[in-house]
């Protein structure tokens, strides 16, 4: 098969680097990719053709006849790059324009999981502001979550600890337009305490293979302080996951979603990513994505005994079922390993406090950067210039390692990280610090 991987960042570097490894794929591309990615895979296709340029993106999977087309950002998906492949014959794994609307639109969302009986938090749904500040004064809690309903640069959640910060986040949004004039429809969620997730499962439609779990890190700073970013870590799987949990997911959360989506005509094909919280009250859903999860890919796939190659394959050819009935397994097979995958930002990311991201920094690698059979490096907002490595991107650059112990991963993740250097260079120093 030849592959197109979709995307530039240490996701799709992963994925790159994961489908060049088995013999049924005999060449990789990626778009727009970054140019570092070749250090690490010379063999790599790395082709300018943006994430979001359809027509370029369709035209280089014609010309350069692709067996199979990943996506990797949601906003190629959401622009109906799925759509347009299968008009046109070509094989992609991946949701429709309509069954994206799973991430692009919280109420869509919450529509979906309310019918289907999917557990997730309460809400309410806004299309004013006023009505929106009426219904925070009479709410029993202090505590809430107002979030955008449309993509909104990854900036549309606000998690409010009090009314007041709760009006302000209604104000700023709904009145004063900070995000833009399109916002005008929001949704109020119960505050909900417990442990994040990530769960991922590959679709097709009818049928799923649960992936795995992973928890990522999504605040700037050490002890969950600082503004929210892109993530900047994850270990996997996740430790708090009991022995029943995941068929309690797979039964509660990934199987009703399936059939919900199906029942709304919006079959979902892809990778479902959801964003779980295990309560006092059992695990419920805050978010689903469709797409896999940055950084969480990039400890998730280095896990994977066996190429994902095949089962992507059958995702995209709605034959899920029939490879699990081949191979006698639900899932692709697992290395009896865990993970931990630790991101290098740049000065000023993510650019929400006041501190403008620099970009152009020189990366050094001390002479003693070795990576072993279970270290894998990423490239994410890199470029290679005159021979050199540099900043090109908030999130930089990431290094997973793998160990047979949780804590023996991390310590090889952070001797790896340590002798990766640029100036500014931001990294938190506790992923995955406590767990066994
Ligand atoms: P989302 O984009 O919906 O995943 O929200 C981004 C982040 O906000 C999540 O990863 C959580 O940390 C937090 N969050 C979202 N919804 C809730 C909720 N109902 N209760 C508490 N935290 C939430
Ligand atoms: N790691 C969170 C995300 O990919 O959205």
């Amino acid at each position: 098969m030849k592959v197109l991987v979709i995307g530039n960042g240490g996701r799709e570097h992963a994925l790159c680097h994961h489908l060049g490894q088995t013999t049924s794929v005999s060449q990789v591309f990626v778009a727009p990719g970054n140019s570092a990615m070749n250090e690490t895979l010379p063999e790599l296709q790395v082709v300018s053709v943006s994430a979001m340029d359809m027509n370029g993106l369709l035209e280089l999977a014609l010309n350069e006849k692709i067996d199979l087309t990943v996506v990797g950002p949601e906003a190629t998906l959401s622009e109906g790059i799925v759509d347009l492949f299968q008009e046109n014959n070509l094989l992609i794994v991946g949701p429709s324009k309509t069954a994206s609307q799973l991430e692009t639109s919280k109420a869509f969302a919450k529509k979906i999981m309310m019918d289907a009986g999917v557990p997730t938090a309460g809400y309410s749904e806004f299309f004013d502001a006023d009505t929106a500040l009426k219904y925070i004064e009479t709410s029993p809690s202090e505590k809430m979550v107002v979030k955008c309903d449309g993509l909104a640069q990854g900036k549309g959640v606000v998690v409010c600890m009090t009314k007041y910060e709760a009006r302000i986040a209604v104000i700023s949004l709904m009145k004063e337009k900070i995000l833009g004039e399109n916002i005008d429809h929001i949704i109020i969620e119960e505050f909900l305490e417990g442990t994040e997730v990530s769960a991922f499962a590959l679709c097709d439609g009818e049928s799923f293979s649960f992936l795995g779990t992973a928890c990522d890190h999504k605040r700037l700073r050490d002890g969950d302080l600082g503004p929210n970013t892109g993530g900047m870590g994850v270990f996997s799987p996740a430790s708090c996951l009991e022995t029943n949990d995941e068929k309690w997911i797979n039964e509660n959360v990934f199987a009703p979603m399936l059939s919900g989506m199906k029942k709304a005509g919006a079959s979902f094909s892809g990778i479902l990513f959801a964003g779980l919280m295990k309560t006092k009250l059992g695990w419920k859903v805050l978010e689903f994505n469709v797409r896999f999860g940055d950084p969480e890919t990039q400890v998730l796939l280095p896990l994977l005994e066996e190429n994902l190659a095949p089962w992507l394959k059958a995702a995209a050819n709605g034959e899920i079922k029939k490879l699990q009935d081949e191979l006698g397994r639900l899932s692709p097979a697992k290395k009896d390993k865990s993970g931990v995958h630790v991101v290098m930002a740049a000065h000023g990311y993510p650019g929400t406090e006041g501190v403008k991201v620099r970009l152009g920094d020189t990366i050094h690698f001390l002479n003693t950067f070795e990576l072993g059979a279970n270290d894998y490096l990423y490239f994410a907002g890199v470029e290679k210039n005159n021979g050199q490595l540099k900043t090109k991107g908030g999130r930089v650059l990431g290094i997973t390692s793998l160990a047979k112990k949780l804590t023996l991963a991390r310590q090889s993740a952070y001797e790896h990280i340590s002798k990766v250097q640029f100036d500014g260079a931001q990294f938190r120093t506790d992923i995955g610090k406590g767990q066994v």
